[in-house]
Parts: structure tokens; C-alpha cells; sequence
């Protein structure tokens, strides 16, 4: 059955995999973001390509007011939303996020505070009417502190935590909330860093996140092996990982 899904933050590369995926079953888009002209490209690409209704809504994560025209363009809509993805995000510069409170304010609500207070709008909707779903990207950065990229981490382990309350919440009102942990994915957010290893397709990342919604899943790794690396990486004694340069 085609269904109406929102994507937030449509435009970012494991988004677009995910949108690729939706679009080829036959599922009605609406692709949300900042960037006009980035959402016209890609909206008028799964129109052509699978023959699907994509749509777009322009929107600055940050702006609460925002949340509330979104949230009445949806509620105003004759369409009811089946799924909503959650894909925001921003990585930010760790070291300058330590030393400057702006940057460090912009990570933390990016990925945390700013999608959480939208999803719990939405959510409210679903868990009224009995029904819908919820897949939030969060990441393996938010399994455990490190001195690299630790505000960004705890931001998105953060977004985990909310996304699993959620999930407890609205379980037992017919509910789906997948939370979504990928590694390093070739995308806009990691080009050019150094050090990356076992870098996915976010293709790839995006058919795996749509299947695994498909299944009911709960929670996954993308691609699957970063479940044994982390369980590997949270397994090392404090007193040892306080002492790795990682
Ligand atoms: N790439 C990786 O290796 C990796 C690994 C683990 C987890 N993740 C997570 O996976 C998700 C997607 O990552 P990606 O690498 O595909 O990201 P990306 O290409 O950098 O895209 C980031 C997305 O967030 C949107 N966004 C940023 N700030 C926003 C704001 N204030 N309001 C609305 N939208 C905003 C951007 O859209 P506009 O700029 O158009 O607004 C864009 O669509 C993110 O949550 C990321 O943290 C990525």
C-alpha cells in the first residue's frame, strides 16, 4: 500500500538513499530541509525516475515557529502522514564546539533538542490516532564518549535515548519508532575527513534503513558489522579508554 511519509532533513545523503527507496515502492514524499533549490532537484528526480508524488516543505529545524506552520500544514492537509524519517543532522567542529558555546549550542540542538521537539509534536498525532511510524538517525558516535567528537556524540546519544522513551511510549499504541545507528557513510557530512574506515554507499545505508522499518525493527546498526564494533568499543574498561586517542 503507498503510503505519505515525511523526510526531515531530505536533503542529506543517507536521507536521499532512504527517499530512493520509498519512492521505487511507490510511497508519496514530502521532503523537508532548508535548501529550496537542493529539494526541487531531488523531488523533481523521484517524480521523473519512479513516477511518484514528492513534494516539499522548506524549514529552518531551529525555529520553533516553524515546527508550529509545519505541523498545521499537516494537520490541514486532507492527506494523512503514514511515517515520518528524522535525518537532520550536523556534525560541527568538535574542537572549536569546545571552546566556542555557540558551536557547541548549534550541535547539541541540531541533533538533539530541536528534532525531539518536533518529533514529539508528531508523535502526539500518531499516538491519538492509533497508528503510524517514526525512524530517527542517530549514530554509533552516540554509543560511547570520545574525545573527538564527544559533543556531537552525546547529541545524538541523546537522540537515541528520546527515540527509545518514544518508542516504549508508543508501542502499545500500534506505534512503529526504529532508531537508526549508521558508521561512516559517504556523505556530505564526512567528506574530507581523515581517519574514516568501512565508509557504506548511503544508498546502500538507505535501502537497509527502509527495510529494516519493514520489519518492524526496533534498533540497527548500518551497515550491521558496527553492531560488533561497538559492542567491542563499550566493552573496554574505563580506566583503559580514558587512555585511547580515539
Ligand atoms: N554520514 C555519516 O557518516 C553519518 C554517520 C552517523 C550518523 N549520521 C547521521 O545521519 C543523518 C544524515 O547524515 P548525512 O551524513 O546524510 O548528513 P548531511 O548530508 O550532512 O545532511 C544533513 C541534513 O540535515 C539538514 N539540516 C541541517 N541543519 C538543519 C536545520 N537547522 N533545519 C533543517 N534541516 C537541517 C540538512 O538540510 P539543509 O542543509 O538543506 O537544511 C541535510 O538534509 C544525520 O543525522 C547524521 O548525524 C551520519
Amino acid at each position: 500500500m503507498s503510503e505519505r511519509i515525511l523526510i526531515l532533513g531530505a536533503t542529506s545523503g543517507i536521507a536521499r538513499g532512504v527517499a530512493h527507496a520509498l519512492a521505487r515502492r511507490g510511497h508519496r514524499l514530502l521532503l523537508a530541509a532548508r535548501d529550496r533549490d537542493e529539494l526541487e532537484r531531488l523531488a523533481s528526480d523521484l517524480r521523473i525516475r519512479y513516477g511518484t508524488e514528492a513534494g516539499i516543505i522548506v524549514f529552518d529545524v531551529l525555529d520553533e515557529a516553524q515546527h508550529d506552520v509545519l505541523c498545521a500544514a499537516l494537520e490541514g492537509d486532507s492527506q494523512a502522514l503514514d511515517g515520518v524519517v528524522c535525518a537532520i543532522g550536523y556534525l560541527g567542529d568538535q574542537e572549536r564546539a569546545f571552546r566556542e558555546a555557540d558551536e557547541a549550542r548549534r550541535i547539541m540542538r541540531i541533533n538533539y533538542e530541536a528534532p525531539a521537539l518536533l518529533l514529539n509534536r508528531l508523535a502526539a498525532v500518531f499516538e491519538a490516532r492509533g497508528s503510524g511510524w517514526i525512524t530517527g538517525i542517530a549514530s554509533v558516535a552516540g554509543d560511547r564518549g570520545r574525545q573527538s567528537n564527544f559533543i556531537y556524540g552525546s547529541a545524538k546519544g541523546g537522540f537515541a535515548l528520546y527515540l527509545q522513551g518514544l518508542r516504549n511510549r508508543l508501542a502499545r499504541h500500534g506505534v512503529q519508532v526504529l532508531t537508526v545507528k549508521p558508521g561512516f557513510v559517504d556523505t556530505a557530512m564526512t567528506w574530507g575527513l581523515p581517519g574514516l574506515f568501512l565508509v557504506a554507499d548511503p544508498m546502500k545505508v538507505g535501502e537497509a534503513i527502509v527495510r529494516a522499518r519493514e520489519k518492524g525493527r526496533n534498533e540497527i546498526y548500518v551497515p550491521g558489522f558496527w553492531r560488533l564494533i561497538m559492542s567491542i568499543i563499550r566493552s573496554i574498561p574505563e580506566a583503559v579508554f580514558k587512555r585511547l586517542s580515539l
